[in-house]
């Protein structure tokens, strides 16, 4: 990652979490995604009354990036609405590591943003 591409990364999270759709949970998630040309893509939760159809902001972000033909991804930012560090769902980790397995994470934190590497959160993923 460039000098100054995190916190542009992270502003793109927390920006995103604005257009979360959710009533039920009340909880807002936004995530950036900087693609290998350097671009941002960004995604929020989406809730559903059949509430197994909600989707993770997470997979919104991947899921439009590889619409648009993206195959290249450096870095995900992720915010949550209460400031808290909230750490990916496992289906988003399995996901990204599909697509993206060398991906380094942010996660927003009162203390400052903190990194990790996927392969950290998602040790031995399913691969068939
Ligand atoms: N959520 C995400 O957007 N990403 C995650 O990794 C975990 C959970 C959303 C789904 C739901 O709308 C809300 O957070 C509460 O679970």
């Amino acid at each position: 990652m460039l000098p100054g591409d995190a916190e542009r990364l992270m502003g793109a999270a927390r920006t995103a979490l604005r257009n979360a759709v959710a009533p039920r949970s009340g909880f807002r998630v936004g995530a950036a995604l900087l693609t290998g040309e350097g671009d941002i893509v960004t995604g929020c939760n989406i809730e559903n009354p059949s509430l197994m159809l909600t989707v993770c902001a997470e997979r919104v972000a991947l899921l439009k990036a590889l619409s648009e033909g993206r195959r290249s991804f450096r870095a995900m930012a992720v915010a949550c609405g209460d400031g808290r560090e909230c750490f990916p769902c496992g289906a988003c980790r399995q996901m990204l590591a599909e697509f993206a397995p060398g991906l380094v994470l942010l996660l927003d934190a009162p203390e400052g943003m903190k990194k990790y590497a996927l392969e950290e959160l998602l040790p031995h993923r399913f691969i068939p």
